[in-house]
């Protein structure tokens, strides 16, 4: 399953995701979205897959809605639309929509064509790249899935016009991990871009090249290990402690963003404590004044139990012989795997809940 799905950016794309699914053979499709995608944004996909036929399935926004039960919603739904090994489900929305439409898609018939059409920068940058679909349980995320990559990604940087500010801060937190990963340079771009843009042709060709730059870092890296069996696992950077807070949070607390920016900061001081990553404080304060800057937290709040986060980090699919795996900056531009005891990873947590930047909302 490498990654060889064809990914297209450019502003006005909506317009013209008709025409390249005809030319791809398709006659119909079935757009899966939420609420808040299809309130921005139905009529412009309407109009551009045009004269093409169109069902479309809206789902409610959130991640408390990546479920099995809404799978099993969709199922009902293609049954009753008679959709067929020709039909293409085209996922329209972010992570929530694109791993779910993904997994319906994976699984119902065996496998229906499928293509992502991303409108947050999370699911520009990251989710919709990479084949990886699936579905939340109570006890832990993504923990029901499938591959199946998307025939194509076609990304209309004007959705992100409509993009709530919390939801551009959590894309940053996805870019901020691939500047960790792979480039020093696109740290420095995220540092001078620390606003939303307004969406004047100049700012949205700004945040086009932030996408495109932090996109390329993730196909790099499934290109090279599309199974995950070695470089891919890179790509946790942040996850493992990000996930059990989400799922500490019930998944409404944080969003994944929000989740994986403290998880960032976990790693960077988990990589101090052991040495492996020299200036692990000053490369941690510039990630604490990015999160700052986007007014995203940097503290895990005061309410938070240890014993549910590490409850949570039991189930990470990453375990190796009952060790925790966390992936660490070896410098800025590199990380590798280490095994971590549950002690230092706790007395991390501690150091964050103590840390300044939770805002404790109600
Ligand atoms: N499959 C993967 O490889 C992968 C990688 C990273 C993250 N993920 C998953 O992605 C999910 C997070 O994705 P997300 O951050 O995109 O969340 P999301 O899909 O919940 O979208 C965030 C919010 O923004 C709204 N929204 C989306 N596009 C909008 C637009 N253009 N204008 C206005 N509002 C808009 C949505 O309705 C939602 O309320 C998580 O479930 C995570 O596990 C998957
Ligand atoms: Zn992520």
């Amino acid at each position: 399953m490498p990654e060889t799905s064809l990914f297209l950016l450019e502003v006005g794309l909506l317009d013209r995701i008709g025409t390249l699914l005809g030319q791809s053979g398709f006659d119909r499709c079935v757009v899966l979205t939420d609420h808040n995608v299809a309130t921005a944004w139905r009529p412009s996909l309407q109009a551009g897959l045009a004269p093409l036929r169109q069902d479309w399935i809206v789902m409610p926004a959130g991640e408390e809605h990546k479920t099995l039960d809404h799978v099993r919603d969709l199922y009902g739904r293609m049954l009753e639309l008679e959709a067929d090994r020709q039909t293409p489900v085209l996922a329209f929305g972010g992570g929530v929509v694109g791993d779910l439409a993904g997994f319906a898609a994976a699984t119902w018939l065996r496998g229906l064509p499928f293509f992502q059409v991303p409108t947050t920068l999370v699911a520009m940058i990251d989710s919709a790249h990479g084949g990886k679909t699936g579905v939340d349980l109570p006890e832990g995320k993504n923990l029901v899935g499938a591959w199946h990559p998307a025939r194509a990604i076609w990304a209309d940087p004007r959705t992100l016009r409509t993009l709530p500010r919390r939801e551009w801060a959590s894309g940053m937190v996805e870019a901020v991990k691939a500047a960790l990963l792979a480039s020093p340079e696109l740290l420095e771009r995220l540092e001078a871009f620390s606003r939303p843009p307004d969406p004047s042709r100049r700012q949205e060709s700004e945040s086009q090249e932030l996408v495109f730059q932090s996109a390329r870092i993730k196909r790099g890296i499934v290109a090279r290990d599309p199974w995950e069996s070695g470089e891919r696992v890179l790509l946790n950077l942040g996850h493992t402690l990000g996930h059990a807070l989400e799922r500490a949070g019930n998944y409404s607390r944080f969003t994944h963003g929000e989740a994986v920016g403290l998880g960032l900061l976990a790693a960077l001081r988990l990589a101090g404590r052991r040495g492996v990553l020299p200036d692990a404080s000053d490369l941690r304060h510039r990630v604490e004044s990015l999160l700052a800057a986007w007014d995203l937290p940097r503290a895990i709040p005061a309410s938070f139990r240890w014993e549910v986060v590490a409850a949570g980090l039991k189930r990470d699919k990453k375990r190796l012989r009952g060790r925790l795996v966390f992936v660490l900056p070896t410098r800025l531009g590199r990380a590798e795997v280490f095994e971590v005891g549950e002690a230092e990873v706790r007395q991390v947590f501690e150091e964050l809940q103590a840390a300044e930047g939770s805002p404790e909302l109600g």
